[in-house]
């Protein structure tokens, strides 16, 4: 598959915009100072916070699992049997206490923050999967 050009211009803080890479949901996430604060805070509740695991890019294995750290690129499928989990940009808290912004898996209720790091209790085990890409311009990613 040829990489995919995002055109992150518009992008609002807090919104999300997905694209497809391969035939895979890729979500862009402008993240707030307070969604990114709150990657700290979650870090006891992970199962990898500093995300370890080797199949994906180096620049990942952070809190942040980013190049830039507001900007989130994620493929959007649930790393337990490959739901679509939804973003909750400001009801998240529902699902886990004391965090604004996450995502949840509506299949077997999974969820993840803002970096795609996967809670625990859940039935997904690893974090959500980050794609190769990089920065073309400030305003323009290339994934893939
Ligand atoms: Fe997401 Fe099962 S597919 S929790």
């Amino acid at each position: 598959g040829a990489p995919v050009e995002v055109d992150i211009s518009k992008l609002e803080p807090g919104q999300l915009i997905r694209v497809d890479w391969r035939g895979q949901p890729v979500w862009v996430v402008n993240r707030t100072q307070a969604a990114l604060d709150e990657l700290k805070a979650v870090e006891d509740q992970l199962k990898d916070p500093a995300s370890d695991e080797p199949q994906q890019p180096e620049f990942a294995k952070n809190q942040y699992r980013s190049l830039k750290p507001e900007i989130l690129v994620a493929v959007g499928l649930c790393t337990h049997l490959g739901c679509s989990p939804t973003y909750l940009p400001d009801t998240f808290g529902e699902q886990v206490s004391g965090v604004k912004s996450g995502f949840f898996c509506p299949c077997h209720g999974s969820k993840f923050d803002m970096a795609g790091r996967v809670f625990q209790n859940v039935p997904a085990g690893l974090n959500l999967v980050i794609p190769p890409y990089t920065f073309v311009d400030d305003t323009t990613i290339l994934v893939g």
